[in-house]
């Protein structure tokens, strides 16, 4: 297969994911696909108890090292408005996050690798991971001991505000840790007229409100980055009658674990002070996300040579408030995530959200030539050792 080839059949796999998106842990077509086109070129597909998504394994010479290319499969619950010819053909489901890009993507890099195996100096493992969106699909693939015996990690996401052809490597931290919560504010209702005779939470929430902004201007430094917001308040049914609770929810974003921490316990004592001047009782409730992504170093410096080899332009993106769980295997395994020019009119998750195809290829070669240089770049001792 040669480069037209292969960019006509990778394009092709792209739009028939592209018209058949499945969410989170419900990629069972979207499985069943890939496991065909890995097998068409003799890939051999690995064991797993996950029901969804897939995990390959591609030998080399020699068993290790190892070297881990992920690739996220799910789609959104979103309805498409782009008018493409191939255009998603499952109502209120679209890929607007591009992860059948991702995928195609990864299945052109497997086809270059498993072209080229017999010359490799170690093994590559493939990961169609499933569940990005909805979160959980990397503690998925993490406690299925997929990355057990894996030395390097790397990813990437399709950057719709870059070109094609343009590459973004950060050292470090990338994107955001995510943390939610709701918090209950239990005052005592009473009539409006009389509000001595109970504690207004919705005066409470008024002053916890203003007063949580006060974490990130005067605790966190003013040169690092986070974001507490509030989304949703609920309380009250009518207008004469002051309510017993008050519940927010919102979102905590942030850059390093220490800083996630810090924000979270100011926020736990501002909430549980504030509701007590007021007379009242607060509970918090935590949905952690994916921890920050942070990049290693190393492992982005050998990722920037490949990019220069391949005539790609690096720069250095700003990170992104979003979060990401491939931050869940850089916990464990040096690694890098990188975002991927593409292109489009619109971000992440807009119904009119498209990818220049043109990428796809270039892509497909970053991944494979990646991947090479990472398994030569391998030296034992440095495994592991000094990146926490
Ligand atoms: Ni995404």
């Amino acid at each position: 297969m040669d480069y037209a080839e292969l960019e006509a059949r990778l394009i092709d796999i792209r739009r028939q994911l592209h018209q058949f998106p499945e969410l989170s842990l419900e990629e069972y077509e979207t499985t069943k696909r890939i496991k065909e086109w890995l097998t068409e070129k003799n890939i051999v597909i690995k064991r797993t108890t996950l029901k969804t998504g897939v995990f390959a394994d591609i030998k080399g010479k020699y068993d290790s090292p190892k070297v881990a290319i992920r690739a996220d499969i799910d789609a959104l619950p979103i309805e498409e408005e782009t008018n493409l010819p191939y255009a998603s053909k499952v109502k209120g489901k679209m890929h607007a996050c591009g992860h059948d890009f991702h995928t195609a993507a990864l299945i052109g890099a497997a086809y270059l690798l498993q072209k080229s195996k017999d010359t490799l100096p170690g093994s590559i493992r493939l990961l169609f991971q499933p569940a990005e969106e909805s979160g959980g699909g990397a503690e998925l693939v993490k406690a299925d001991e997929q990355l057990k015996d894996i030395d390097y990690i790397i990813g990437l996401h399709n950057k719709p505000d870059l070109p094609v052809g343009t590459i973004g490597l950060k050292n470090g931290a990338m994107m955001a840790a995510v943390d939610r919560f709701i918090v209950e504010i239990n005052g005592k209702g009473s009539h409006a007229a009389l509000p001595h005779a109970g504690h207004d939470p919705i005066v409470a929430s008024a002053h916890l409100i203003t007063a949580i902004q006060t974490i990130v201007s005067r605790n966190v430094s003013p040169l690092e980055g986070a974001v507490i917001s509030i989304t949703r308040i609920v309380g009250g049914n009518t207008w004469n009658v002051i309510p017993n609770k008050v519940t927010l929810e919102g979102t905590i974003r942030t850059f390093s674990n220490s800083i996630r921490q810090e924000v979270k316990k100011r926020f736990e004592l501002v909430v549980q002070q504030t509701s007590l001047a007021f007379g009242q009782q607060a509970k918090v409730h935590w949905y952690p996300g994916p921890p920050a992504l942070i990049n290693d170093l190393k492992v982005n410096q050998s990722l920037h040579r490949t990019a220069e080899k391949q005539l790609l332009t690096v720069i250095d993106p700003e990170p992104s408030m979003g979060g990401e769980d491939f931050s869940h295997y850089l916990e464990d395994i040096r690694g890098a995530f990188v975002f991927f020019g593409t292109n489009g009119t619109e971000d992440w998750h807009h119904p009119k959200f498209t990818i220049d195809e043109l990428a796809l290829m270039p892509a497909a070669k970053f991944l494979y030539e990646s991947a090479k240089d990472l398994l030569k770049l391998t030296n034992k001792k440095d495994i592991g050792g000094d990146r926490k």
